[in-house]
């Protein structure tokens, strides 16, 4: 039950439009924040002004006397009693804030209060009329101050999350040359166009429903549960759309919480919505990191050695790792591997991951450090890549096989279609009139993370089948891509399929990340329509007043929304047989099991957790791969890089919906362009402030600064990793590129920048 390579679909691997696209273009596409339910009130969220210290006192008096105002909740309310969950490692990350429990303040923008009103200008006045006064504490709100001038919060090694193979110390010792460099990826934030928000609406004192937008409704469900001390059934959780999430939208951020509390304070339903500058606050970032390398190179340029000292922020008390290492310690042949992180704590509250989260921060720092020993090897930075390509049959980390790899191939085809064989290696001598151009490169992978899954499929009285599955379209199209599969499946036109997504009550599914999603409940949808088609047949084909009846199931073909024999008009439609069954609708329900995984996962999903296999698995080591070439184009005089050309070519295994695919890689690149001159949030030293909470100040690509991107697919399904042969597409757009942004400024200005954002200061 695969979908083969070289079956035609009418679907699957081709370009779907959006199945949901009519309606979000037409507004009928319901977010989060545009539900309305009787007696709502809404809510604004204030949030704490110092990073360390504690609540002095709140003086609510002018607030209260709002007209409108409803209810103000702080650390002196009472009845809001919260249970601790576990945090990450144990628990979902983010999780280990508390919010309005004590005074205790321990990062910018925690939630201090919710001011609950009749009308959002209420709520919005009345918030700032709240008088707080705080006793501040020293911080250290960034990396810097963690690591340099302030004394050190905690330093905690990670001994798991590090790794070691053969010996660096000899592989160093006998190098003929070796190389150290250090290399910083600053904070980013999250911005998805839609804000977080959430409506909680309480039916008695032990149900809840809670609308959001989520990557993981079921994480909401139990983390929720397990803080209200209720049964996770009795918290319903519905997010048919998400506007974006990139990681942040996928744990149990302290405003959630806070607004369920409120709501049942109140007896009514309660809205929030966060404030933009609210999303630079308390629903995560990206950890700033710094990578220091030392490396050694033999006389034909293998690598002999690299040594990896991996210093990363993380909050006070949630410790979660932004893992730099996770590529370089497994893309390029090296017997020799150390890699050590230490985590810092901050007082700029949880991170989280962000996508390619450590894969494209880590990749910054060694696809840079990879084109700085191509140069001092003498070698086009392409050819060296080849040189250290790690073998197929031999992960460097693992010492596995992989599942499948055309690593080479994708040099080979974005090489071509970028015109790589023209570079000039000099320094600073290509030019188009004045303006200097720059050719960079760099390698992209990312892991296979897989999970068990369940959906099902139902045949409807008038023909068309729905599918359902507690997953999430977080906007990378989920919809359309199981809609595509589900009509292949049953030889229906997709307009036949209705998908149902975004509700906790549909069939069980895990997390919307780690590009997971199109492989893993794509696989249940494809088990679900295979199920129902395989019972229909059977129908027919056992019912002698069917015109199917005798004929061998193999002979039979899906197609026009009935079953047939071959191309022969011998056989009837879905209606018919259904009416057969004398039902008036039938449905099949299926798990599965994600390869190399067994039982204990799908039992972990139905527990509420991740449920899914390591990249690295009993047999096979499974990651994604591609290759990015990037020209820049730079004024000498004002020394502004622009990006004229992006062309990257990636092995992602069987593409599920070509236009979703390429849409997720080519968004991937643009923000790795961004990732390179662009994003980076400002903290204020003295007051461990965000000084750039909003979208003008926060800088991200604009179509001004993305000149063509090219996003190439190979198309090689990879059934060791799911039945659909697909790996994911979601992330590994970004990780490279950023490097390759730099590598092509090096070769245009020959200046060599270790750090992201390359702003024009770094450059004159
Ligand atoms: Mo992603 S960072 O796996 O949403």
């Amino acid at each position: 039950m695969t979908v083969q390579k070289g079956q035609p679909q009418k679907y699957v691997g081709q370009r779907v439009s959006r199945v949901d696209g009519p309606d979000k273009v037409r507004g009928a596409a319901t977010y989060t924040a545009e539900f309305d339910l009787p007696e709502l009130a809404h809510a604004v969220l204030v949030s704490a002004t110092i990073p360390h210290g504690s609540i002095r006192s709140i003086d609510e008096k002018a607030a209260r006397a709002v007209p409108g105002v409803l209810d103000i909740l702080t650390h002196e309310s009472q009845g809001i009693e919260l249970k601790p969950v576990k945090a990450y490692p144990r628990g979902p990350a983010g999780t280990s804030v508390l919010p309005l429990q004590s005074p205790r303040i321990e990062f910018r923008g925690q939630p201090v209060a919710l001011v609950v009103a009749e009308s959002l200008e209420a709520a919005q006045h009345a918030a700032q009329l709240l008088e707080i006064e705080y006793d501040a504490s020293d911080f250290r709100a960034t990396l810097e101050q963690g690591l340099h001038g302030l004394p050190l919060l905690d330093r905690l090694p990670l001994p798991p999350l590090g790794h070691s193979r053969g010996n660096v110390k000899k592989g160093l010792k006998d190098a003929a040359s070796t190389f150290e460099a250090t290399y910083d990826t600053p904070v980013h934030h999250h911005n998805p166009l839609e804000m977080h928000a959430v409506i909680a609406a309480w039916d008695g004192d032990e149900r809840v429903t809670i609308y959001e937008p989520t990557q993981w409704m079921q994480s909401a469900q139990h983390t929720l549960a397990a803080m209200l001390g209720l049964e996770p059934d009795n918290v319903h959780v519905i997010s048919p759309f998400v506007g974006g999430g990139f990681g942040s939208k996928a744990t149990t951020w302290p405003h959630l919480p806070t607004v369920v509390l409120a709501a049942r304070k109140l007896g009514r339903p309660v809205k929030l919505v966060l404030s933009r500058a609210q999303m630079f606050a308390a629903v995560g970032y990206r950890a700033a990191t710094t990578s220091a390398y030392s490396v050694g190179l033999d006389d034909t340029a293998h690598l002999t050695a690299m040594k990896l000292d991996a210093q990363t922020q993380t909050g006070v008390s949630d410790l979660f790792p932004e893992q730099v290492g996770n590529v370089p310690k497994m893309l390029y042949a090296n017997p020799n591997m150390d890699l050590k992180y230490t985590l810092i704590r901050t007082h700029a509250g949880p991170n989280i991951m962000m996508r390619a989260p450590g894969e494209a921060s880590g990749s910054f720092g060694l696809e840079v450090l990879m084109d700085e020993l191509a140069e001092k090897a003498g070698l086009d930075p392409l050819e060296f890549r080849r040189r250290n390509h790690a073998p197929e049959n031999s992960d460097p980390e693992s010492g596995k096989p992989y599942s499948s790899k055309h690593l080479l191939e994708c040099y080979d085809r974005a090489a071509e279609a970028f015109g790589w064989a023209g570079r000039n290696p000099e320094i600073g001598s290509m030019r188009d009139g004045h303006t200097l151009i720059g050719w960079g490169m760099a390698t992209a992978t990312y892991p296979v993370y897989a999970s068990a899954a369940t959906a099902r499929a139902r045949l409807c009285a008038d023909g068309h089948v729905e599918i359902e599955a507690g997953s999430h379209d977080i906007g990378t199209g989920t919809y359309s891509i199981l809609a595509g599969i589900a009509a292949d499946s049953l030889g229906l036109a997709i307009e036949r399929i209705t998908v149902k997504l975004g509700d906790s009550r549909l069939p069980k599914n895990g997390y919307s990340g780690g590009s997971r999603t199109a492989s893993s409940v794509g696989s249940a949808v494809l088990a679900a329509a295979m199920g129902l088609r395989e019972e229909l047949m059977e129908a027919a084909t056992h019912d002698s007043a069917s015109p199917l009846f005798g004929v061998a199931g193999q002979d039979i073909h899906p197609r026009d929304g009935g079953l047939y024999l071959g191309e022969t008009d011998q056989g009837e439609d879905y209606i018919a047989i259904l009416k057969r069954l004398g039902k008036d609708q039938h449905e099949v329900y299926r798990e599965t099991i994600p390869h190399e995984g067994s039982q204990k996962h799908l039992d972990q999903l139905k527990a509420g957790k991740d449920g899914s296999v390591a990249a690295v698995a009993e047999r096979f080591a499974r990651h994604s791969w591609g290759a990015v070439f990037v020209e820049v184009r730079i004024d000498p005089d004002f020394m502004t890089p622009r990006v004229s050309r992006v062309v990257g070519a990636f092995d992602i295994g069987q593409v599920i919906n070509a236009k979703t695919a390429e849409s997720q890689l080519t968004g991937g690149m643009v923000w790795g362009v961004g990732m390179a001159l662009h994003e980076e949030t400002h903290t204020d030293a003295r007051t461990g402030l965000i000084l750039n909470s909003n979208l003008a100040e926060y800088h991200i690509p604009v179509n001004a600064d993305i000149g063509s991107v090219q996003a190439i697919a190979l198309d090689h399904p990879d059934f060791h990793v799911s039945a659909l042969g697909a790996r994911g597409a979601g992330e590994i757009g970004i990780v490279g590129t950023a490097a390759a942004v730099a590598n092509a400024i090096y070769h245009a200005t020959g200046k060599r920048v270790r750090e992201t954002p390359i702003t024009l200061d770094k450059l004159l």
